[in-house]
């Protein structure tokens, strides 16, 4: 079986068909010169596309990367069709139809955060992206979406996976945390799992988000006097979460603090921002960034797996 991939997400298929013991096969991607994008399957990948089933891993960010999967899950589709009809005659121009057997793996899912209508008349992007989506593909991994629920009403099969074990590990072998923040309610969950998985003491705060830029935390004891604590948070995009969560531990005695989440977006200068308040940052390589130390691989390949049960593929 095989893992493809096109220009954004190179690293994460990489790490994914290294977890599964798969090969991995870059698709030709180009702009023209007007900025609209190509891509190919090429001629010595066209037989590993049909061969088997295949994973796409792809990002749904910037928007270029949307406009990117879905040329790409088009062209995997017609290949497995065994339309490979072209102006130019090259090779046979029809097959036969190979049938169902394409996966999307979404390592960072854009739009994930406009997942409800807080006013009449906005698009809820979150599910719009994901029906897309959906319509060219018999199944779809989603790695530490922000709030699964929005594609829950999907027409294939979604399987939600977390990094949150690898990031764990990866926390107690270099930081060794006393202490496990969620900065906000919607963290509770994966946080709780990973103070769980560590072994250490946990808790949240209540978040209001202003604006882009502002936030505000409720005041609450925390109990973290001598400790080192780690925030975990999905994703960390302007930092202003983690530096106003970390201001909150500092102020109560934390002796270190770090941050750690799955997908580091660090938008406007985010990294400088950061480490003024924090020890470390921690992240995972769903997007390219350079705090990327926490493979999302095994994570992927959990949601193969998992999509393979519930389709009940057969994966040899
Ligand atoms: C929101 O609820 C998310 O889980 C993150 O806490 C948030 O997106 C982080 O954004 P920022 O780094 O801009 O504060």
């Amino acid at each position: 079986m095989v893992v493809v991939s096109g220009s954004n997400a190179r690293l994460l298929a990489t790490q994914l068909a290294d977890s599964l013991g798969w090969e991995h096969h870059s698709l030709e991607t180009r702009r023209f010169p007007d900025s609209e994008g190509y891509i190919r399957i090429p001629s010595e990948v066209i037989d590993a596309v049909r061969k088997e089933p295949v994973v796409l891993v792809s990002n749904t960010f910037p928007d270029a990367g949307i406009v990117e999967t879905l040329l790409m899950l088009e062209a995997i589709n017609d290949v497995r069709r065994g339309n490979l009809e072209n102006l130019r005659d090259i090779g046979p121009q029809q097959l036969e139809d190979v049938g169902p057997g394409t996966l999307l793996a979404v390592p960072y899912f854009g739009y994930s955060r406009q997942d409800k209508r807080f006013k009449p008349g906005e698009a809820i992007s979150a599910r719009a992206i994901g029906h897309l989506l959906a319509s060219r593909c018999d199944g779809i991994i989603v790695f530490d979406l922000h709030a699964p629920k929005v594609l829950e009403d999907l027409p294939v099969p979604v399987a939600f996976t977390s990094a949150m074990p690898e990031l764990a590990k990866h926390l107690q072998e270099t930081v060794n945390p006393d202490f496990i923040l969620s900065p906000d309610k919607g963290a509770i969950e994966r946080a709780s799992a990973v103070a769980t998985a560590i072994d250490c003491e946990f808790s949240y705060l209540e978040k209001t988000r202003i604006d882009a830029h502002t936030i505000v935390h409720q005041a609450k004891d925390l109990n973290v006097d001598g400790k080192v604590v780690a925030i975990v948070d999905d994703m960390i995009a302007t930092g202003g979460t983690i530096c106003r969560a970390a201001e909150a531990l500092r102020s109560q005695g934390a002796v270190a603090v770090h941050a750690a989440c799955s997908h580091g977006l660090f938008t406007g200068g985010a990294i400088a921002r950061l480490i003024r308040y924090v020890d470390g940052v921690h992240a995972t390589g769903s997007l390219a960034n350079p705090r990327d130390v926490i493979s999302g691989g095994p994570a992927l390949a959990r949601g193969v797996d998992e999509l393979f049960t519930t389709l009940k593929w057969d994966k040899k």
